[in-house]
């Protein structure tokens, strides 16, 4: 008979039994020296971290980004030179607003985060699966998420609260067109597109910068479903379609591409191009194919490695940088922080967030600090080592780490005579890109948005409605005659179903 692997305790020692703990006698209390059953409690209880605050329901997967076009012209990232050059891959996918109890079913934007395990170090990149946001101003996330998720009374969804925070945020309301739209409920995270949404750049080795912006274009299709067709998926279909996708060796890609911008068009666009509520028309700046991006491995264990990865919007590598949008600004201190609470402060130690890039600083100790297995490259293991902990110093010995001017990005110069202060950026135009975009749409496509309109501002306050109803006509005549018609068909037919 094979020898079977042997049951232990967390220090490794045999279970001589996990049937029965130590009583006193065959109808006795338990007995204070049950180390074994103490330690298996002890860790169940402490099995849960804090989930993400945003985006906390989630699938991913493991894979490749296999580039197609060499960008050496724009940019030193090394992932980005020489076609046919692959870099491993980690993907996740989320809703947004529901915790991880919530279903995938939801009408919600799609998270689309990707880390790029480049051998500069891992750049992420945190999108959605929309090309805008529902704000250009950082300080709104909070409350704008407060309205999104439960009543903090009723613990339910509350599109009272929902409805008031968009109509009083004009600047959301190209966003709310798209969530309404078809594509508010994506079949699965294979059929929809990822975009950066952000303005990022890029910058070669002559110190020249340019904007762009990042798209992932579903090489699947987009298939979205009807809030009526949404209630007959399983809660659970985002995480089972794309898990037995992989599972069946049909692998999930997105062809990647890009939209640039110089920084002298950027000066005189006559939109802001930092602006994260508005797109780049792409008759004007058009799509670059550069890659494509597989997913064709399943994670050996989820929470390990999908609960666990911490993507940041601020792990960038040389040749990729950010932009002046407010909103991404805030971001590149925010995911790291959210990071160090729920993972602690050493979760780039955890195998899925470390990088293939050796790693060497001075940062030393903390929560969880590992002595993990040494990569080629690296002085140290794991985070800790017994060299040199401070900069600068006289050692020069191999190992005490030296940075690299070669990697220092363009400065940015200030296109303004720029003052310290509130500069509010209310005043934007809000509705000519809502507008544009619906009027792609086709007769259904404005019929079902109208609808959506309706029968979820049924019950708001009639203040909230009667400001959404003129911000659906100040982006199209039609759309606001839909969306009113609709509306008080909806209420009327409520009092008569009443009386
Ligand atoms: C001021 C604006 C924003 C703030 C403060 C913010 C903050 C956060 C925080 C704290 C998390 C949880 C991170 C974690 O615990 O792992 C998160 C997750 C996420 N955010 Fe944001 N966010 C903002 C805007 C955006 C925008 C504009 C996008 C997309 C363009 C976005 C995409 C995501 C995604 C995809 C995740 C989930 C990442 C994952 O899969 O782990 N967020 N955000």
């Amino acid at each position: 008979m094979s020898e079977r692997t042997r049951y232990t305790t967390g220090n490794g020692a045999p279970v001589p039994n996990d049937d029965a703990s130590f009583t006193a006698g065959p109808r006795g209390p338990l007995t204070f020296d049950n180390w074994r059953l103490f330690e298996k409690l002890a860790h169940f209880n402490r099995e849960q971290i804090p989930e993400r605050v945003v985006h906390a329901r989630g699938s991913g997967a493991f894979g490749t980004f296999r580039l197609t076009r060499d960008l050496s012209d724009l940019t030193i990232a090394d992932f980005l030179q020489g076609i046919g050059k692959e870099t491993p891959v980690v993907a996740r996918f989320s809703t947004v607003a529901g915790g991880q109890d919530s279903a995938d079913n939801l009408r919600d934007v799609r998270g689309f985060s990707v880390k790029f395990y480049t051998e500069q170090g891992n750049w992420d990149m945190v999108g959605n699966n929309t090309p805008v946001f529902f704000i250009r101003e950082p300080s709104k996330f909070p409350d704008f998420i407060h309205t999104q998720k439960k009543d903090p009374r009723s613990n339910l969804v509350n599109w009272q609260n929902r409805w008031e925070f968009w109509a009083l945020h004009p600047q959301s309301f190209h966003q709310v067109t798209i969530l309404l739209s078809d594509r508010g409920i994506p079949y699965s995270y294979r059929h929809m597109h990822g975009f950066s949404s952000h303005t990022l750049s890029l910058w070669n080795d002559s110190g020249e910068r340019v904007w762009v912006k990042f798209h992932f274009k579903t090489n699947q299709g987009i298939k979205n479903v009807t809030d009526e067709e949404a209630l007959s998926l399983d809660p659970a279909h985002h995480q089972h379609d794309l898990f037995t996708h992989i599972e069946k060796g049909e692998f999930p890609s997105w062809t990647v591409k890009i939209q640039l911008m110089s920084e002298e068009e950027a000066k005189h666009y006559r939109i802001n191009p930092f602006d994260l509520t508005k797109v780049w028309p792409q008759g004007e700046f058009p799509l670059i194919e550069i890659g494509q991006l597989e997913l064709n491995r399943n994670p050996d264990n989820y929470f390990a490695e999908i609960e666990q990865v911490a993507f940041s919007p601020s792990n960038f590598v040389p040749g990729i940088g950010a932009s002046p949008d407010r909103v991404l600004q805030s971001r590149l201190w925010a995911y790291a922080d959210a990071h160090r609470y729920r993972l602690t402060v050493n979760y780039q130690q955890i195998p899925v967030n470390r990088p293939l890039a050796p790693v060497n600083n001075y940062q030393r100790d903390g929560f969880m600090a590992g002595l993990g297995e040494r990569r080629e490259g690296e002085s140290k293991e794991g985070g800790q080592y017994s060299t040199t902990n401070f900069y600068p110093n006289a050692r020069g010995e191999a190992g005490a780490p030296v940075y690299d001017k070669r990697f220092q990005e363009p400065p940015l110069p200030l296109e303004e005579q720029a003052w310290v202060g509130y500069h509010e950026n209310m005043d934007e135009d809000n509705f000519s890109q809502a507008g544009d975009l619906y009027r792609l749409f086709d007769d259904g496509q404005k019929d079902r948005i109208a609808t959506v309109f309706a029968s979820t501002l049924q019950g708001v306050t009639v203040e909230i409605v009667e400001r959404v109803i003129q911000q659906c006509y100040a982006a199209d005549e039609d759309y606001g005659r839909r969306v009113e018609t609709l509306y008080r068909q909806h209420a009327d037919k409520r009092i008569a179903d009443f009386v």
